[in-house]
């Protein structure tokens, strides 16, 4: 296992040539690749399904990381289990039964992730830590890729590393939002391990395979 992980986001990809790009990545360096779910409901925006990350499995080897950001997750993750997610993250925000979905995730052999949007408070993660194999701490509101990392949420990473720490969890602590050659040193410092990336990848001018040879280098 490496010891940080770089997981681009194809929220920002070339749908038309989702397939090369993906292939770009894993040849640079990238460890997993991250697929934003969303329903226009609890998040202002819809994006894709278990169809696209079913396609994923067939373009690459990787793990892929997929982040659920719909109402009702405890409803899909069968399905996108079958598509071939390896990890599935929910958030703690918007259904009262996040211990049941990761207990159910876990039943389906994939790993589990909870999430915490920007305001909320890291102790929610508390009592589902035994549980998880990842915590997601969003650095921008979920919803777009291209938006700016929003720095008062550094404090929190702090705080979850340090509750991680204390229960002896082993999980990864992953940032998204706003993640660039600029913003990762920092996170890193408070102590993130996994790091996801959509624009700053797939916006790189020099395309994907130089966005993840950046962010990389900065992970040595
Ligand atoms: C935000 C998504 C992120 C997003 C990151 O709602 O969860 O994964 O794609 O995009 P960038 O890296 O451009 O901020
Ligand atoms: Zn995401």
């Amino acid at each position: 296992m490496p010891h940080f992980v770089l997981a681009p986001s194809i929220l920002s990809a070339d749908f038309l040539n989702l397939g090369s790009q993906l292939a770009a990545c894993q040849s640079a360096g990238a460890d997993w690749i991250h697929v934003d779910v969303m329903d226009g409901d609890f998040v202002p925006n819809i994006t894709m399904g278990p169809v696209v990350v079913e396609a994923c499995r067939r373009a690459v080897d990787l793990p892929l990381d997929v982040h659920l950001m719909i109402q009702h997750p405890e409803r899909h993750v069968e399905a996108f289990a079958q598509a071939g997610a390896s990890l599935l993250s929910v958030h703690v925000e918007n259904h009262p039964h996040v211990y049941r979905t990761l207990q159910q995730i876990k039943a389906l052999g994939c790993q589990a992730g909870v999430v915490l949007n920007p305001g909320t408070p890291a102790e929610m993660i508390r009592p589902v830590l035994p549980l998880v194999d990842l915590v997601l701490v969003m650095t921008v509101n979920p919803g777009f890729s291209g938006q700016r990392f929003l720095p008062e949420v550094l404090p929190k990473v702090r705080e979850v590393r340090r509750l991680m720490d204390d229960a002896n969890s082993k999980a990864w602590l992953q940032v998204d939002g706003g993640i660039n050659a600029e913003t990762l040193p920092p996170a890193r410092q408070a102590g993130a391990t996994a790091f996801v990336a959509a624009s700053a990848v797939f916006g790189h001018p020099q395309g994907p395979a130089a966005g993840i040879q950046t962010l990389r280098d900065l992970l040595r």
